[in-house]
């Protein structure tokens, strides 16, 4: 990250949350479950699902991992009632993996029960590499009792290749990202190449066996390539959607659309956005642009705390 960039993040991660809401609000649907319903609705218009992302990581209690179980679950029940196209991402995190992976295991169980049972599925985000293992073994186990649950790979970590060809063995529905947290090169790869490199990789391996496959980038080059392999290897377009955040790059999303190609936005939504956006800043790379025009555009006014 250039100089200016990282000082422009440190800037606003000093900030309070009611200014900070200014420039975050582009990444997030808002804070109640009403907000990204509206959201949600907005978007099946237009042809693109969604997958519903509340908030939250790393929680300090069971009964706040619990509390988490309860509000994903009033979400599948939410979507059902309104029919939308919509699934759900969960960070084990939020539901006590660090904690106690017991309870976090329990909780995502009944998740997946419940979406299995309204014909729902439940994405399973991966966090940073010290969760890579024990998340991969929960969704291990809960895809053994009911098909409605997916993981993610990330194309930064070495072991993905690995991970991939485990998980094409049982035909896993599969997101494959960049990954998104600051991991040590013994672990990740750190130059850009690799990493896109390493994306199409994973690509070849889960498409190749026959998986259905979450491609989640805004990166033209790995679109563009991630369509001629599907293509090339004359995957059917009913195997894999593209995957994109709320508030990027929402350009590339209409193309994809035009072109036929299924798209589904990533909505996150909840009070505990804070740490989310500040990775959405770092990872802007017309941050000083946005903050500007935030700068001088009119507050609406934020919801919550
Ligand atoms: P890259 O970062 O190179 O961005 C490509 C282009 O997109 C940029 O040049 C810019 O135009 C635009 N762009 C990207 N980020 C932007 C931003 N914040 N604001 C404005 N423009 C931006 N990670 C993870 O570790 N675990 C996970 O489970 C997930 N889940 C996930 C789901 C979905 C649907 C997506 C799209 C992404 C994730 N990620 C994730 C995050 C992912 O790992 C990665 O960090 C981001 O997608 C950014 O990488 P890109 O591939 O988009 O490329």
């Amino acid at each position: 990250m250039a100089i200016v960039h990282r000082a422009v993040v440190d800037v606003l991660a000093a900030m309070p949350a009611r200014l900070l809401w200014r420039f975050a609000r582009r990444y997030v649907a808002g804070t109640a479950l009403d907000e990204a319903l509206r959201v949600v609705r907005d978007l099946n218009a237009q042809g693109v699902m969604a997958t519903l992302d509340i908030l939250g990581e790393q929680v300090g209690s069971p009964s706040e991992a619990r509390a988490g179980g309860a509000a994903y679950g009033e979400a599948l029940q939410a979507i059902r009632r309104e029919g939308l196209l919509s699934n759900i991402s969960v960070k084990p995190t939020h539901l006590g993996l660090k904690l106690a992976p017991d309870l976090c295991l329990a909780i995502l169980r009944d998740l997946v029960r419940e979406a299995h049972r309204l014909g729902n599925f439940v994405r399973l985000d991966m966090e940073d590499s010290t969760c890579t293992e024990e998340t991969l073994r929960i969704y291990r186990t809960l895809v053994g009792e009911a098909p409605a649950v997916g993981v993610a790979l990330q194309a930064y970590l070495k072991r993905s290749r690995a991970d991939a060809a485990r998980l094409a063995e049982g035909g896993a529905n599969v997101r494959v990202c960049k990954g998104i947290y600051r991991e040590a090169p013994a672990v990740a790869f750190q130059d850009r190449q690799m990493i896109r490199e390493n994306f199409l990789a994973l690509l070849e391996i889960l498409l190749g066996a026959g998986c259905y496959v979450g491609i989640a980038t805004h990166d033209p080059w790995l679109i563009q390539e991630a369509r001629d392999l599907v293509a090339r290897r004359q995957i059917p377009r009913d195997r894999h959607e593209f995957q994109m955040l709320l508030g990027v790059r929402s350009d590339l999303r209409a193309g994809l659309l035009t072109a036929g190609e299924r798209v589904r936005v990533y909505v996150p939504f909840g009070e505990n956005w804070r740490a989310y956006c500040l990775r959405r800043f770092r990872e802007n790379p017309t941050l000083l642009r946005h903050v500007m025009r935030a700068l001088f555009r009119r507050e609406r006014p934020r919801p919550g705390p």
